[in-house]
C-alpha cells in the first residue's frame, strides 16, 4: 500500500477533483512515520499536539520551534512518500517576518507544507508564505493554540453568525493563497458547505463525513488518547486489529470507503 510516487499538493488536488477521500495522520518519530507511510496514509502531520501526547502538557502552547524541528527531522527520516505537513507552533508566526523565518526552517528540515491556525488574520501570512513557494494549510474551527480565548474544546460554528464568519474567512484564506484548509470540531453541515465552496482540499477532524480528507492524532487511532474520555469523533481502530499496521490500514480503508467518520462521529 505504500506510495508509488511522493504525495504532493497536486496529488491532493487530484483527490479533490476525483472525489476520492485522502488520509492524514500525525506522527512525531521515525518508526511510526515509516509504518504510517507504508500503510498508504497520504499526509503525515508533525503536529504541535506533540505537546500533549509526547510531552504531557495540557495544551499545545508550550511547544517550541526547536522541538517541532526535532520531531519533524525524525519523521522525515522514516517517511516513505507521504506528504509531510509541519505545524507552526504557538507565536511562531505572530508577525510576517517571524512566520517567514520559521516556515523557512521547517521547509529546510524537510516539510512539504506548513500549517497555521486562525481566521482572517492569517490571510496575510498565508499570502506571504505562498508567494514564496511554501504551501500553507489554514487550520480553522477549534484552534488549539487559542484555547484560552475559546474557553475550552468546544464545537465552533454552531450559531449562524459564527457560521457565516467561518465561511467568509475560509473563502478569504483560499483567495490569499492557502493550499489546504483544515476544519476542526465544526458541525458536519458547515464543513460540507465549505468543502463544496472551496477549490482547495479540505481536511476534517470532528468535521463530519463530507470533507475531502480526514485526519486523526495517531494516539487516538491506537486507543491510547491522553484524554480521559475521547471526543465523539475519535474511533479506536486498535479494537478490532491485531497490530498497529492493521489498525492504520483499517483507518485508510474506512476513510477511502466512506465508513469513517460516520454520523455517530459527527457534530450537529
Ligand atoms: O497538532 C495536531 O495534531 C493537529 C491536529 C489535531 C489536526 O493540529
Amino acid at each position: 500500500m505504500s506510495h508509488k510516487k511522493p504525495v504532493t499538493i497536486t496529488t491532493l488536488n487530484k483527490f479533490k477533483e476525483s472525489s476520492e477521500k485522502f488520509t492524514c495522520l500525525t506522527a512525531y518519530e521515525s518508526t511510526m512515520a515509516s509504518v504510517i507511510s507504508q500503510s498508504g496514509v497520504d499526509v503525515i502531520l508533525v503536529g504541535d499536539s506533540l505537546g500533549m501526547v509526547i510531552q504531557g502538557h495540557d495544551s499545545t502552547l508550550p511547544v517550541t520551534m526547536d522541538q517541532l524541528i526535532y520531531h519533524l527531522e525524525c519523521v522525515v527520516n522514516g517517511n516513505e512518500g507521504s506528504h509531510i505537513m509541519a505545524d507552526m507552533p504557538f507565536m511562531s508566526y505572530a508577525t510576517d517576518d517571524l512566520g517567514l523565518e520559521n516556515a523557512k526552517k521547517l521547509m529546510q528540515a524537510g516539510a512539504n507544507s506548513v500549517k497555521i491556525e486562525g481566521g482572517e488574520w492569517i490571510s496575510k501570512m498565508a499570502q506571504v508564505l505562498s508567494d514564496r513557494g511554501i504551501p500553507v494549510c489554514a487550520h480553522m474551527g477549534l484552534t488549539p493554540q487559542t484555547i484560552n480565548r475559546l474557553g475550552g474544546h468546544n464545537v465552533q460554528g454552531r450559531d449562524p453568525s459564527q457560521k457565516e464568519k467561518i465561511i467568509t474567512e475560509a473563502l478569504a484564506l483560499e483567495k490569499a493563497g492557502a493550499s489546504m484548509l483544515l476544519l476542526e470540531c465544526v458541525p458536519g453541515d458547515l464543513a460540507q458547505h465549505i468543502t463544496k465552496e472551496l477549490n482547495i482540499p479540505v481536511i476534517g477532524i470532528g468535521a463530519g463525513v463530507h470533507t475531502d480528507g480526514q485526519i486523526m492524532v495517531i494516539h487516538d487511532l491506537l486507543g491510547i488518547s491522553c484524554l480521559k474520555k475521547p471526543p465523539k469523533f475519535v474511533k479506536n481502530f486498535m479494537k478490532d486489529s491485531s497490530s498497529i499496521q492493521d489498525a492504520i490500514k483499517k483507518y485508510v480503508m474506512d476513510v477511502k470507503s466512506h465508513k469513517y467518520p460516520s454520523k455517530e462521529h459527527t457534530f450537529n
